[in-house]
């Protein structure tokens, strides 16, 4: 191998080598901190409707916090997904059948959950967001509350109509995202160099267990708030559950 090669050869590595380890910190920094803090947060539900909508509306009461949520969610979610899908096609797929074992199926999983995620990812920003921003809930009750979100009514709603497929995409939302989050953390102790020896690898798993377990709790609490307390149907100046924004009259 020419000199010139051998050391394009090795930018490359180091370009690759630099690319994994971005993608795991911010898997973990920001975007598990920023699903943790959301949980937090969103079980509020428990406390019931007006609650929640408070805490919601804090959120945003100053517009700074939109610039952070696109520095630091979604260019983040971006990256990490584009780059996680270069991993995954570039990676051997059958290893978990050929050598069946506990590492590989969790790599196994952590790929499934992650295409998982991205697929609730769609659905959830498009109900929370999507829907706001084309003056979907202008009008309707109860009113996507003073701060223009979405609200403990409108969730309730979709979530307890049963003929709607809502509530199972919640449910394998949290849990694939807490999936993918407790895994990738021990795996991201690895990958920085926090964790060498075979004890301290052990310890590390434990610890994204008892972690993983605790944020599922807070999921699922949060989903449970929904059908704890009473609330207002949501219902659009078009009648129940009809989109009245530009891609609802696309739709109808
Ligand atoms: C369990 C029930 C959940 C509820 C009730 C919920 C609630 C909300 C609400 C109200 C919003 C609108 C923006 C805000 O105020 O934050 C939102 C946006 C968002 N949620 Fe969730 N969420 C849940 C689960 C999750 C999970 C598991 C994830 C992680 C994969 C997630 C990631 C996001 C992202 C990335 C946004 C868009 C960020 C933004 O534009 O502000 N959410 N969610």
């Amino acid at each position: 191998m020419s000199t010139e090669t051998a050391s394009s050869a090795s930018t490359g590595n180091h370009t690759e080598w630099m690319a994994k380890k971005i993608h795991s910190f911010v898997g973990v920094v920001p975007l598990g901190v920023y699903v943790t803090l959301h949980l937090s947060r969103n079980v509020a539900t428990l406390l019931g409707a007006d609650e929640f909508d408070k805490a919601v509306a804090n959120t945003w009461s100053h517009p700074i916090n939109y610039v952070w949520v696109v520095l630091l969610v979604y260019l983040p979610l971006v990256f990490h997904s584009l780059y996680g899908i270069m991993l995954m096609a570039k990676s051997e797929k059958t290893n978990v059948f050929k050598h069946f074992n506990l590492e590989n199926v969790r790599y196994f999983f952590q790929r499934l959950s992650g295409l998982g995620v991205l697929g609730f990812l769609a659905a959830h920003i498009f109900l929370t967001r999507v829907h706001v921003s084309m003056g979907w809930l202008k009008g309707a009750a109860p009113a996507a509350s003073e701060s223009g979100q979405v609200t403990y009514g409108y969730f309730a709603t979709h979530m307890t109509d049963f003929s709607k497929p809502t509530l199972i995409v919640y449910a394998l939302g949290v849990l694939g995202t807490v999936y993918h989050l407790a895994n990738g953390l021990s795996t991201f102790c690895i990958s920085w160099g926090i964790t060498t020896g075979k004890n301290a690898i052990r310890r590390a798993e434990i610890a994204a267990l008892v972690f993983g377990i605790l944020l599922l709790a807070l999921g699922y609490a949060t989903i449970a708030g929904f059908f704890m307390h009473d609330f207002t149907e949501f219902v659009t100046p078009s009648g129940p559950m009809a989109p009245d924004g530009f891609l609802g009259k696309l739709m109808h």
